[in-house]
């Protein structure tokens, strides 16, 4: 069932033609204002330090309207300390966020990464490192309450054959530890929408399936979850298996969740052609076109702006060129793809239908 135009839209302008121009000569009426007609939130990932460069505030502010904190309200940078909490960086992208009438994803509650020292240095006992992790998760969803709606409460639980992460979470406090998190979230802030997120879970596939075996129980089990988040890491060689994401997505809307998506990239070869920005354009449109044609995917967030910041080529040596703005601040043919899907939704013209609807 198509997503229902909340205001019929007829945009006035004509789209920038398919090649990088300038963040400054967008097309007048912005991708957000586009997105909201289809009640999506399209949004970016970001630090604090992106912020102090005024064409990366411009091309945000001006293009987004949803945050995700790439890094600054991790435990590591978030609670460096057994007894400290420092939430400066995290409110200083809140209030950002604020002014710009954003909405806000936390990232990320319960992780395997970035976790500080005093965490991971130590034996727990279960009863202990669970009154840790409610104490983590209450007083950062608490300082949040009413400014944060979405959170990413777990962040990767599972292996790619479908097995859970032997993390510290895990190996302490069994696979309950989920639960623990969600039941911690919800009881900071019951106002807070909470999601699990993972990478490579967007097809039909072992991990997919051990997610959504998870998700399944903890809803049949009253446990405050409401959505899935697909972090959409992807390479533009790899074409995207339409009907795979669509049986996944089926399956969870029938769970009464939502679904995220949460940190898409597509990543291209450093001496790739045009053709391979061409590829990346079909995948960024066709995601586009999935969270238009599903009311249940409202979010469609980018792990970054600009190519010029993103963690893509410090990670995948000879890839790189992942996000929908160049190093220049210019829209690429990515861009061009997303903007197109919404521009037609906007106009009553929207057509596409994923290989298996229902
Ligand atoms: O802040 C320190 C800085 O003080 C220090 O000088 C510098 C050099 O050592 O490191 C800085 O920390 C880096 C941090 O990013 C902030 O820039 C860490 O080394 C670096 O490992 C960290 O990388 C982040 C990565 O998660 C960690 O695994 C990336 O920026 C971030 O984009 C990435 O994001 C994750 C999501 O949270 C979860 N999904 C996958 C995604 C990509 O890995």
């Amino acid at each position: 069932m198509k997503k229902t135009i909340t205001t019929l839209f007829v945009a006035t302008c004509s789209f920038i033609p398919p090649i990088a121009v300038q963040a400054s000569e967008l097309p007048a009426i912005s991708l957000k204002s586009l997105a909201k007609q289809s009640n999506i939130y399209v949004g970016a990932a970001l630090e604090t330090r992106h912020l102090k460069e005024p064409e990366f505030a411009k091309t945000f502010s001006s293009q987004f309207n949803q945050l995700t904190p790439e890094n600054e309200m991790k435990w590591v940078n978030i609670h460096p300390q057994r007894d400290r909490f420092d939430f400066s960086k995290g409110d200083e992208l809140v209030a950002f966020a604020q002014q710009h009438n954003m909405q806000v994803k936390g990232h990320t509650l319960v992780w395997h990464i970035q976790n500080p020292d005093w965490l991971t240095q130590k034996e727990w006992t279960a009863p202990e490192l669970e009154k840790v992790l409610e104490e983590h998760i209450k007083t950062v969803v608490g300082h949040y309450k009413g400014k944060v709606k979405y959170w990413d409460v777990v962040n990767e639980s599972f292996n790619e054959n479908g097995s859970y992460r032997e993390t510290l979470w895990y190996k302490v406090l069994g696979e309950r530890y989920l639960e623990l998190a969600f039941k911690f979230a919800h009881e900071a802030d019951p106002e807070a929408i909470l999601f699990y997120n993972d990478y490579n879970n967007e097809g039909m596939g072992a991990k997919s399936n051990a997610i959504y075996r998870k998700v399944k129980g903890m809803v049949e089990e009253g446990v405050p979850i409401h959505g899935v988040g697909f972090q959409l890491h992807l390479m533009g060689e790899h074409a995207l298996s339409e009907q795979d994401l669509a049986r996944n997505i089926n399956r969870l809307k029938h769970l009464g969740l939502k679904i995220h998506f949460t940190e898409i990239d597509v990543r291209i070869r450093d001496n790739a052609s045009h053709f391979s920005l061409d590829a990346q354009a079909r995948i960024f449109g066709r995601l586009m076109d999935f969270a238009i044609y599903y009311p249940e995917i409202d979010m469609y967030t980018t792990w970054g702006v600009t190519d010029k910041y993103s963690w893509v080529p410090g990670w995948f040596t000879g890839y790189g060129r992942a996000l929908m703005f160049d190093e220049n601040y210019q829209a690429k043919n990515a861009f061009k793809a997303v903007y197109s899907s919404l521009l037609s939704a906007s106009k009553g013209e929207f057509s596409y239908q994923p290989p298996i609807s229902q």
